[in-house]
């Protein structure tokens, strides 16, 4: 299903939004209540506050829902060096750095921010859709047997593929973060079923249960 953009022209910058890529983070809402309000229409001002602290709000946004393109000549949104895999607990893997996602189509997707589904129920697989919270998807995020292979050339883009009725297979440079450790790797199998039983890693349990996804 094709994704619904919506652009939002202030005098200095335009801001874009995702409906089907946001989850409600409210990085925004939190960050500059004046600019991102649900209560108007339309709900995002840009004009209500200084383009540079707008900006910093919007790359805030861990989905990567929200974009700006600024037309006062400012910096646009800077591909990060390092490249982080958080594993929330109970909720997505949020990926920032410089990411290469393959999508169902084949195509590969350019991002520096994007929330992925491991709860296996999401709509719009590969990203999150916030139906782990409907199916109470649970993993505190502590990891077990750690199944990272090690980093060995420095820097780099992620490149993320999502296997079929599989894992993400993860490729390159990364800071994979969990709630008690960060592991650094070059190397990794994430699971996207929801039912490894060494989550965030694959452990071959999506076979089991014939997990479908492109
Ligand atoms: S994708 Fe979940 S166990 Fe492999």
């Amino acid at each position: 299903m094709a994704d619904k953009l919506r652009a939002y022209e202030g005098k200095d910058i335009t801001v874009t939004y995702s409906l089907r890529r946001c989850i409600h983070a409210a990085e925004c809402v939190h960050g500059l209540g004046a600019v991102f309000d649900p209560e108007r229409r339309p709900w995002v001002d840009p004009d209500q506050a200084p383009v540079d602290e707008l900006a910093d709000v919007i790359l805030r946004c861990p989905s990567g829902a929200l974009r700006f393109d600024r037309k006062d000549g400012g910096a646009a949104e800077p591909i990060p060096e390092d490249n982080t895999v958080t594993v929330a607990a109970d909720g997505p893997l949020y990926l920032h750095g410089n990411v290469e996602l393959t999508l169902p189509d084949g195509s590969v997707h350019q991002d520096t921010r994007v929330a992925l589904c491991r709860c296996g129920d999401s709509k719009n697989k590969p990203f999150c859709d916030n139906s782990h919270l409907k199916a109470e998807f649970k993993d505190a995020s502590v990891f077990q047997k750690v199944m990272v292979k090690p980093d060995t050339n420095g820097g780099g883009a992620l490149a993320v593929k999502p296997a079929r009725n599989g894992p993400f297979l993860i490729q390159g440079p990364l800071n994979l973060v969990g709630a008690e450790e960060t592991v650094r790797g070059a190397q990794a199998a994430l699971c996207r079923c929801g039912h490894s039983n060494n989550k965030p890693f694959c452990d071959g349990t999506h076979n089991k249960i014939g997990f479908e996804s492109e």
